[in-house]
């Protein structure tokens, strides 16, 4: 192994949005860029760690170092192709902006217009990957994001205690930041900790928020 600060340790990381069929050439998605979870998995394979990206529906050539990439489109197969490549991980790192409702039911043939007439759509929700893990009695060392309009703190510091997290990244979406940007900047919340990462590059954060992962990982197990 290297001298890295993540040498010899297994680390998945998810990212990009997901994409929910409605029919053949339809879909529901959102505005994640893939782009801070490319920067981590970078990072993370830096730092030394054999790492795994599972990958939603984003055009980014996959970053050095990463060992393995896992594409998906929808939160059904990201679900399943996480806690497949998470059994024997150290360290899950969830950067995907995963889609909490997918439609009931895919519609096998296009959907006609009708015209004057509304359209309802009915969702189903999607099972939490951070959740499933975290209910598991062994578990990889659990790293969540909390991507916020507004009132970031009580509401990341109320999702790592909900989902039972080791350490939640929380960022202000809009404002030039977060998704679609090239720009970002961190909050890292643990149980009885926090730290401010500024305004920087999602690579430069990346290392940053590696870097602090592996400290706070390497207290845990020690
Ligand atoms: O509750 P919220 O979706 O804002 O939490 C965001 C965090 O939870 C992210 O780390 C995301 O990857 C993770 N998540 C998940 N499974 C879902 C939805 C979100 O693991 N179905």
């Amino acid at each position: 192994f290297g001298g890295g600060a993540l040498a010899g340790r297994r680390v998945v990381v998810s990212a990009g949005p997901t994409y929910e069929d409605i029919d053949p050439v339809r879909f529901i998605g959102n505005r994640s860029s893939g782009k801070m979870g490319f920067a981590v998995a970078e990072a993370a394979a830096l730092a030394g760690a054999h790492v795994i990206l599972v990958a939603g529906p984003v055009s980014l050539p996959t970053p050095a170092g990463v060992v393995e990439r896992v594409d998906v489109r929808s939160a059904a197969q990201m679900h399943a192709a996480v806690i497949e490549a998470s059994a024997d991980a150290d360290i899950y790192i969830a950067a995907a902006a995963v889609g909490d409702y997918r439609p009931q039911q895919v519609a096998p043939c296009k959907l006609k217009k009708q015209a004057g007439a509304e359209l309802t759509l009915t969702l189903a929700e999607n099972p939490d990957i951070l959740a499933t893990l975290s209910a598991q009695p062994t578990h990889p060392f659990l790293v969540g994001f909390a991507a916020e309009t507004h009132d970031v703190a009580t509401y990341a510091q109320d999702k790592l205690r909900r989902k039972k997290l080791d350490m939640i990244a929380a960022n202000r979406v809009g404002e030039g930041l977060g998704f679609e940007t090239a720009e970002n900047a961190l909050t890292l919340y643990w149980e009885g900790g926090s730290k401010e990462l500024p305004r920087a590059s999602k690579t430069e954060l990346a290392r940053e928020l590696v870097a602090r992962i592996a400290e706070r990982f390497q207290r845990a197990r020690a």
